[in-house]
This record gives structure tokens, C-alpha cells and sequence, in this order.
């Protein structure tokens, strides 16, 4: 079983080893594994069953090609993947809450239960991103991976992509997070994400004939992105990534200084930088973002990869139940809390 994940603050910028706050949440994702003569995977509500041969798993552009990539995966590591899984789940699918990491790391984890093997959390969540880098063809990060394999209780993980370092942040009780569907489905395999991911590819290596050695555009000032002088749209992306990071940073202080309301500051800014200069918002996240505002959250962004998907909001949890209402008769929206990863 797997948790889906919240991320509060760094959004697009794990691809280019920059700096993210994500925390596992409290919806579930369930898979059971049993022995068969060949691959077997069924999820109710997705689609067709679908069968494939346990030595020649290849992606078939269907609903479950992340669980037949994890297997080919763990085939190549030596895992016999002659098996049958069967998926439920209540994380909703493309709402950016990482169902689709969910269904990666409890796929690995249930193979390996059924025969016996044992890998730790950190090789988990690189094979399942491996799978989705490989066998998928999206360049994502390790982030919700890592956030649904490390997540604990009451805590969210400062993740530095670079590093793969992972940090527990405590969070305040009087600080919750409300999570509100756009209704807009977006899949990463569109080719949109794909661009960021090489836009971003793209600014480091110009950023690396100024300052060679160079590891990520996280790790410049505002002011050495700007002396880059960037052609359009690189000067943008290379601006996103290190402010982005550098808000990631503040945000781990406001949280640690149960400063609700400077979060929330920030997410807003985050959600400019998301919409001017990654320009991966939608008309619809930008409305919900307002509406979160109106209804009295502190702060609000969209979440995950954006063209679609789901807007986080910060808010103080005394309010949260009136906040959620609110917003609820209009859209979708859920109360999360952040609740234990997928590996003990
Ligand atoms: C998706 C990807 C993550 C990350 C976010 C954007 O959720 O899977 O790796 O890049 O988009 O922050």
C-alpha cells in the first residue's frame, strides 16, 4: 500500500536538482500481488485487464504501463515477476496528488513481498522513477517517490534533488492543507513536461560555460540568473528554478516559525512564478487559486506538474472546515493530512 503526496512548496524543479517540500497524505492506494504464469494487472475503474509476457514487458500506451515498467525493472534486477496484481484505489488520477507514483512503489513493494525480496526505500523510489524515466518516457523527478516512501507523520521532507538528501520538517498543528480539484485531467506523458524538463537541461548547460562545475540552476542568486542573460524562454525557466528554491528554503522557516500567513505569501509567489515564467498553470488553476484566497486560505498554488490537476491551499485549521466548505460547493476539494510513507 502507498500513500499519494502533497507537495507545499518547489514545484518543477526536482527534474533540475532543485529544492521541493512535499508530505505523504492520508488517501491510499492499495496492490495485491499473487503468483500466475504470466504478467496479469487489473485496477477497477481503469480501463481492461491487461496481460503481457513476464520476459518481454514492453509499454503499450495503456492505463498500466507504470506497473508492467516497474516490473520490467525489477526483472532486470533479478525479481521474478510472474504475477498478478490487483489495484484499488481512492487517489484521485491526475489531480497532481501522484497516484501514478502511488501505484509504482506499491506495485515494487508488493512484487518484492510475494517473493520474499528485500530492497530499501531510497532503491524503491529510484527503481519506480527509473520506470516511469524509461519505460514511460517522462523525465520526472524523484520526488514523489521519495515523499511517498519517506513520508511520516506530521511531517513534510525538505528533498534537495541534487543530493537526494531528504529532511523532516515538523509541522505546526494550527497549519493544514486543502487540496482542490480543477477537473482539468493532465498526463505527463503529453510532452509539455517533457519540454520544462529540457528547457531546463537546456539553461543549465548554457549557465555552465559562466560558472563551470555548475550542479544546478538552484544554486544561483536571483542576480547571477539575470547575469546569465538567457535567451527567451531559457531566462524564465533559469529564473523559476532558483527562486523557487530559495522560496522552498523560507518556507521551511516560516513553518518552523508556525508563521501560517508568510507561507502562504509565498505559495502566491510561487504561483506567479508558476504561471509567468514556467507558464504550466491554466486559466482554471489561476481562478481556483483566487477563489482559495477569497474563501480565506493564507496562501495557494497550483500543484504538481500544472496544465491541470489540483491547486493546494494553506490554511490555519481552526478554519479549515469553513474554507473547505466554501470552496467545496463550487469544486472538488479535500482535507488532507500528512500521514506515514510507504516503507516502516
Ligand atoms: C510531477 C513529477 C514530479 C515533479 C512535479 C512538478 O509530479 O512527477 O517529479 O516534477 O511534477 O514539480
Amino acid at each position: 500500500m502507498a500513500p499519494g503526496r502533497i507537495n507545499i512548496i518547489g514545484e518543477h524543479t526536482d527534474y533540475a536538482g532543485g529544492l521541493c517540500l512535499p508530505a505523504a497524505i492520508d488517501r491510499y492506494l492499495a496492490v495485491a500481488a499473487g503468483p500466475a504464469d504470466q504478467v496479469q494487472v487489473v485496477s477497477k475503474g481503469r480501463g481492461d485487464p491487461v496481460r503481457a509476457d513476464s520476459d518481454d514487458l514492453r509499454p503499450t500506451g495503456g492505463w498500466a504501463d507504470l506497473p508492467l515498467g516497474v516490473l520490467a525493472e525489477l526483472a532486470r534486477d533479478g525479481v521474478p515477476v510472474w504475477l498478478r496484481l490487483a489495484i484499488a484505489s481512492e487517489i484521485p488520477a491526475g489531480a497532481g496528488l501522484s497516484s501514478s507514483a502511488a501505484v509504482g512503489v506499491a506495485t515494487a513493494m508488493a512484487a518484492l513481498q510475494l517473493h520474499g525480496g528485500h530492497i530499501d526505500g531510497y532503491q524503491v523510489a529510484r527503481l519506480c522513477r527509473s520506470a516511469e524515466n524509461n519505460f514511460l518516457g517522462v523525465p520526472s523527478g524523484l520526488m514523489d517517490q521519495a515523499a511517498i516512501v519517506h513520508g511520516r507523520h506530521g511531517q513534510a521532507l525538505f528533498f534537495n534533488a541534487a543530493t537526494e538528501i531528504l529532511e523532516p520538517v515538523a509541522l505546526p498543528d494550527d497549519l493544514a492543507f486543502l487540496v482542490i480539484e480543477s477537473g482539468v485531467e493532465r498526463t505527463l506523458r503529453g510532452g509539455q513536461y517533457g519540454d520544462r524538463q529540457g528547457e531546463a537541461a537546456e539553461a543549465l548547460r548554457l549557465a555552465q560555460r559562466c560558472h563551470p562545475g555548475l550542479r544546478s540552476l538552484a544554486e544561483l542568486e536571483a542576480s547571477e540568473v539575470e547575469a546569465l542573460d538567457l535567451p527567451e524562454p531559457l531566462n524564465r525557466r533559469a529564473r523559476h528554478i532558483a527562486g523557487e528554491s530559495q522560496r522552498v528554503r523560507l518556507a521551511v522557516a516560516c513553518i518552523e516559525a508556525d508563521n501560517v500567513d508568510a507561507l502562504g505569501q509565498l505559495m502566491l509567489t510561487s504561483q506567479l512564478s508558476l504561471a509567468r515564467d514556467c507558464e504550466v498553470s491554466t486559466p482554471e488553476l489561476d481562478a481556483l487559486v483566487e477563489a482559495a484566497i477569497g474563501a480565506g486560505a493564507a496562501g495557494a498554488r497550483l500543484m504538481g506538474a500544472g496544465f491541470g490537476g489540483s491547486v493546494i491551499a494553506a490554511v490555519d485549521s481552526g478554519r479549515a472546515g469553513e474554507i473547505g466548505e466554501t470552496l467545496g460547493r463550487a469544486h472538488r476539494s479535500h482535507r488532507v493530512e500528512v500521514v506515514d510513507g510507504a516503507i516502516p
